[in-house]
């Protein structure tokens, strides 16, 4: 038995409009996800998260089932357009009333409300009259709804991160296209990040400033991939290098070490905003905790000038950037997003994080995979959802033992849910959720994790 420090936080994860419905109920403003989802063709089968799980009625029974499972921690996300129906203006007390109740049905059953406050869906009337994430007040209301927040959530919740993974925002909503917004650019990517940076410093800057008697963390998710040299030849080392760091480090160094890296500086120009002195020292600093996600493992290579590429996302357009080639191993297992299964890469992630930014307390914010489950006698048998639990549990269990600071793992997701662009064929939960009588169902990786936890090693 390998075991895992008495205090490492266990816990699931979800998002709003990935589960909770009730897209028009009680006030709820419509969110560029609403809009997304209804225009025909952006989402696999036309689906939408109008219903998704309808956790926004059934979340007592999901906290129950979670209790079940023995999770010490939940992390949820709120919809900015049900606290604020335009983003801006008059809260909607209704709004509020649920996120209490669900936090309230939390605390009773021993369970830490872990609260994202962004995780995509921005309010709509944000997006028409403030251009999105490109305007330049985006980082004062996202601060505006964040202060709302922690004065009325945080007597209870203890535990923040401002952003889920703004590289996605950024990359998938505004350079692939392939996310709301829908756009697709090679600039727009970085200026979108560039506010994004500047909400999440704002809002932590609030929240320490004011709030710093209601004793919590606060930090940001991000996500990142593992990156392995394809070979050791010094070009394809430092490719690989680089596409770490125009994936993670354009978020993370600004937030950890005060600015971006320098190779994106270098290669982009003026593409890339520049923060003044004073935004510099407003953000540096601004993570309490090291968030991140984490899903999979590719090759990187010198681009060398043509670009053939096996990505799982793409780059968004902007690969030349990078000049990177990102490859998959054929050998290596992939789940039904062809997300390749490699936990070393997880290993040399999570050290590569400790060794750049300084020993952060990390939390797995998310990991997890998606395989097309089926139920057969009421039963899902999900055998590769338990190896491929098992495999990272193992890889974060070692990176543990070297003495690097691991904290936490929320395995993505509590329940099969809205897969985004992807709809809800990709079912990444340890709970089965049958869509059409939104009943659930404990996987067998769901009665797994059970144990892991209850006996706090794997
Ligand atoms: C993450 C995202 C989640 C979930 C997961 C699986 O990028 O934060 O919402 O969808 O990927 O694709």
């Amino acid at each position: 038995m390998k075991h895992f420090p008495n205090d490492f936080l266990w816990g699931t994860a979800t998002s709003s409009y990935q589960i909770e419905g009730a897209a028009n109920l009680d006030g709820k403003g419509p969110s560029i996800w609403d809009a997304f989802a209804s225009i025909p063709g952006k989402i696999k089968n036309n689906e939408t998260g109008n219903l998704a799980c309808d956790h926004y009625h059934r979340f007592e029974e999901d906290v129950q089932l979670m209790k079940n499972m023995g999770v010490k921690a939940y992390r949820f996300s709120i919809s900015w357009s049900r606290v604020l129906p335009t983003g801006k203006g008059a809260v909607n007390e209704k709004g509020i009333q649920f996120y209490s109740k669900l936090i309230d049905s939390l605390l009773r059953a021993g369970i830490e409300p872990w609260v994202t406050l962004y995780h995509w869906d921005l309010p709509l009337a944000l997006q028409l009259e403030d251009d999105g994430w490109l305007g330049s007040t985006l980082p004062d209301h996202f601060a505006n709804y964040a202060k709302i927040c922690f004065d009325r959530f945080g007597d209870r919740v203890k535990s923040w991160i401002t952003l889920n993974e703004p590289w996605v925002a950024a990359m998938l909503g505004y350079g692939q296209g392939v996310f709301a917004p829908g756009r697709t650019s090679n600039t727009e990517p970085y200026r979108a990040a560039h506010q994004l940076i500047l909400a999440h410093a704002k809002a932590v800057t609030i929240y320490r400033k004011e709030y710093g008697h209601q004793n919590g963390k606060i930090g940001i998710t991000n996500n990142a991939d593992w990156r392995e040299p394809l070979t050791l030849n010094q070009k394809d080392l430092e490719a690989a290098e680089r596409a770490l760091e125009f994936f993670l480090a354009w978020f993370a160094d600004p937030i950890f070490k005060g600015d971006y890296p320098q190779v994106m500086r270098e290669r982009l120009g003026s593409r890339l905003p520049k923060f003044t002195d004073q935004e510099k020292e407003l953000i540096k600093g601004t993570s309490d905790f090291f968030g991140l996600n984490h899903y999979t493992t590719m090759y990187a290579a010198h681009h060398n000038g043509r670009l053939k590429e096996s990505s799982v996302y793409g780059n968004g357009g902007i690969s030349e950037d990078q000049d990177v080639t990102l490859l998959q191993d054929s050998n290596w297992p992939v789940t039904s997003m062809n997300w390749a299964v490699v936990p070393w890469g997880c290993r040399k992630l999570l050290r590569w994080i400790n060794d750049r930014y300084d020993q952060p307390d990390i939390y797995i914010t998310e990991n997890g995979c998606s395989y097309p489950d089926v139920l057969v006698d009421g039963k899902v048998d999900d055998t590769l959802r338990v190896a491929f639990y098992k495999g990272y549990l193992e890889a974060c269990q070692q990176t543990i033992a070297e003495g690097i600071p691991l904290k936490g793992y929320f395995a993505w997701s509590f329940m099969d849910n809205f897969e985004w662009a992807s709809g809800y064929e990709k079912r990444f939960g340890l709970h089965y959720v049958d869509f059409e009588t939104l009943e659930r169902i404990p996987k067998k990786s769901a009665l797994w994790y059970k144990e892991v936890i209850s006996k706090n090693g794997i």
